[in-house]
């Protein structure tokens, strides 16, 4: 009876145990299909990879409950909501689109959820958010790394822009460079339009090319910047195409072939940064499970992961609003991208500026802040 009795109670003990231990979910939104359904594939790379080098956290397991919000902003507001209400995250990674991320921002916001973008840089994303941080550098710092690389590092003195007029993260970026450049004493010759899905880009290309410009500044996404760079050599352009961020992606280099070839943007990642000892870590782990090259938009959502987790770990709890708080003292956070100290909800760090050589994408230098 005694030992019926004690093994009753072991099983008892046991199941509490587990029961308690549970586990913490982690909501993340992220553009698995439309159209930059790539940046979500990249995104979830990294973020698997972080998920499963670093699985707990507290004695707990973290789980990663992943919806996509199909690269569209009611989509990812919607997938908030329900990653909150349905699924009852302690926290959301997401979204990468500065766009996106301003819809679904909110949503976490009034719920009191913490959320931590890897990728969004339009300045507007944490502006007086509470619960809305990020592990990337924003726009103004971006744009102003591109005008500085293109007026002094490639004797760029004209530059017609041409920006996409339904994503923030364009327009912004577009305007920061715009001042920079300016600055420095260069001439924007002129600024021209398009929206995403767009196909022929002839129209902007010559009113565009006919004020001559040394360069084309295109702060968009791949889709468009790898059919535009080919309009625009089938034109006869020989300057220089300068992008953002947004240009990062296998697909440009595969649709835009040889018109991509000498294509320079501002970027988060490379290899050579060597910012932390987490750099080679990620490089490591990343190259040995997927058999190719890092990118950027890995190496930020496996650092908004290990991020959020440290998060956890130092509120001693999985509350949101005490992961919040300890969000917010974010210190000297070694990532593989940088060394994060987040203040009023953004890091500070350096760019790199990479460009297309032999359909690769290389490292051509990098802009302190
Ligand atoms: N910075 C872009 C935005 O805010 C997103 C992005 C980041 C895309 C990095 C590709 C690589 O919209």
């Amino acid at each position: 009876m005694r030992k019926f009795l004690s093994i009753v109670l072991a099983i008892v003990v046991f199941s509490t145990l587990v029961f308690s231990a549970g586990t913490i979910k982690i909501g993340v939104d992220f553009p698995m299909t439309g159209v930059v359904a790539a940046f979500g594939q990249m995104s979830w790379d990294g973020l698997k990879l972080a998920h499963e080098m670093y699985p707990t956290v507290l004695g707990k397991q973290i789980e990663l409950v992943l919806m996509d919000n199909k690269s569209d902003k009611t989509e990812a507001a919607n997938v908030a909501s329900r990653l909150i209400e349905k699924e009852h995250v302690k926290a959301i990674i997401g979204c990468i689109c500065s766009s996106n991320t301003l819809a679904a921002g909110p949503i976490a916001e009034r719920a009191h959820v913490p959320m931590v973008s890897s990728a969004s840089t339009n300045p507007l994303v944490t502006q007086g958010k509470k619960y809305v941080f990020r592990v990337c550098f924003t726009d103004p710092f971006q744009g102003k790394a591109a005008a500085l690389f293109a007026y002094k590092q490639l004797g760029v003195k004209k530059v017609a822009v041409i920006l996409e007029v339904s994503q923030d993260y364009s327009i912004g970026l577009a305007n920061f460079f715009k001042k920079t450049f300016k600055k420095l004493g260069g001439k924007i010759t002129g600024t021209y339009f398009y929206v995403t899905g767009d196909v022929d880009f002839t129209a902007q290309l010559n009113a565009a090319l006919a004020t001559h410009p040394d360069a084309l500044y295109v702060p968009g996404y791949y889709p468009e910047i790898s059919l535009m760079a080919r309009q625009a050599r089938q034109m006869g352009f020989k300057g220089y195409i300068l992008c953002g961020d947004g240009a990062e992606a296998p697909e440009l280099i595969k649709i835009g072939g040889k018109a991509v070839e000498g294509l320079y943007y501002t970027t988060h990642f490379d290899p050579k940064m060597a910012a932390s000892e987490m750099t080679d870590k990620f490089v490591k782990a990343y190259t040995e499970k997927y058999h190719k090259n890092t990118d950027a938009l890995g190496a930020l959502a496996f650092d908004a992961y290990l991020l959020l987790r440290d998060a956890i770990q130092r509120a001693g709890s999985d509350d949101p609003q005490k992961i919040r708080d300890a969000l917010e003292n974010t210190k000297g956070f070694k990532g593989a991208t940088g060394i994060i100290t987040i203040h009023h909800g953004d890091p500070t760090k350096s760019a790199v500026i990479k460009k297309v050589e032999n359909g690769k994408f290389v490292y051509a230098g990098f802009v302190n802040p």
